[in-house]
């Protein structure tokens, strides 16, 4: 959930007041906000006494006069509360049905001749509704052109922030993770199914899963990696079409048909999931042997394996 942080009303002066200052934050944090919307609090206790005070007639409405007969001075019924004015932030234009936005994705996607141009279809891309409540794209770090790609669900609030994937807590995880077998991030190329980062990091609707795989599938076709990693269940159902949970379906190979070639793909346990549950970090490591076996590899020349 997202917010502008508005004065308590009370008139206060909350200046130096550093621990309700804090409570008020916490509050806030509680209450699922964690993104300022805009750069100056708006205060809504403010305008919704200024509506109140407003003359009620809008210049259109009939106007209200004392019932015929009555006495000068007689008041005509008082007025309603003026409803609420509108709120300051402009609200985005309604994007397209789901099943029109996927439509526009699969073309859209289909026309970038490489990624800086696929990147910059996504940031103008209108059809995911999670666009206008994520900060920003977030699209890809690493080196496009490395041999390993590793894939995630969707950005956190971290990410969000910073515009790369895996920053967080999780991202430094797997950053250990690719160290233990030599890898940084400069050696392989990282990015998500879905590019937004969800409302308050819930798990992205099958509508808006779909909307945005064109995207990825077309990200992993430009960059034509020789390994693919599906990190964590929802990536790897998305993109293998896992069945089987993660436990059961990490640590197989299976092809991948980028629509140039066929790669080696495997799913393992997304760092989040390791960071909650470390008894997973063994067979994590496993899966993490088996990429750096398959990278000294020499790479399948196009058929798969
Ligand atoms: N989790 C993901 O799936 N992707 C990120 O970028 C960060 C956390």
């Amino acid at each position: 959930m997202s917010s502008t942080l508005s004065d308590s009303g009370n008139g206060g002066d909350w200046a130096g007041d550093r621990d309700a200052l804090a409570d008020i934050l916490a509050f806030h944090l509680e209450a699922g906000v964690d993104v300022a919307l805009g750069e100056e609090p708006v205060d809504r206790f403010a305008e919704s006494q200024a509506a109140r005070a407003a003359p009620p007639a809008a210049p259109d409405s009939p106007r209200r006069t004392a019932p015929e007969g009555a006495a000068p001075g007689d008041a005509a019924p008082a007025p309603r509360r003026a409803p609420m004015p509108a709120p300051a932030i402009a609200a985005p234009a309604s994007p397209p049905p789901p099943d029109v936005a996927a439509l526009e994705a699969r073309e859209a996607a289909a026309s970038a001749p490489d990624l800086d141009a696929l990147r910059a279809l996504l940031e103008r891309f209108e059809g995911c509704p999670l666009k206008h409540t994520a900060t920003r794209l977030v699209f890809a770090d690493g080196t496009p052109s490395a041999r390993l790609m590793l894939v995630g669900e969707a950005p956190g609030r971290d990410e969000d922030i910073e515009g790369k994937p895996f920053v967080g807590r999780s991202g430094k995880l797997l950053d250990r993770m690719l160290a233990a077998i030599g890898i940084d991030r400069t050696s392989a190329y990282i990015a998500n199914v879905v590019p937004w980062r969800p409302p308050g990091n819930r798990t992205p609707t099958p509508q808006e899963t779909a909307i945005c795989l064109p995207f990825i599938r077309r990200q992993i076709e430009l960059a034509n990696p020789d390994l693919l990693v599906c990190l964590g269940g929802p990536a790897a159902q998305t993109l293998l079409g896992l069945r089987d949970g993660i436990t059961k379906g990490r640590g197989r190979w299976v092809e991948y048909d980028t629509g140039s070639r066929t790669i080696p793909a495997l799913a393992t346990f997304h760092p989040a999931y390791l960071l909650r549950t470390p008894l997973g970090k063994r067979m994590a490591w496993r899966d993490m042997l088996a990429i750096e076996d398959r990278l000294a590899q020499k790479p399948s020349g196009g058929g798969g394996d």
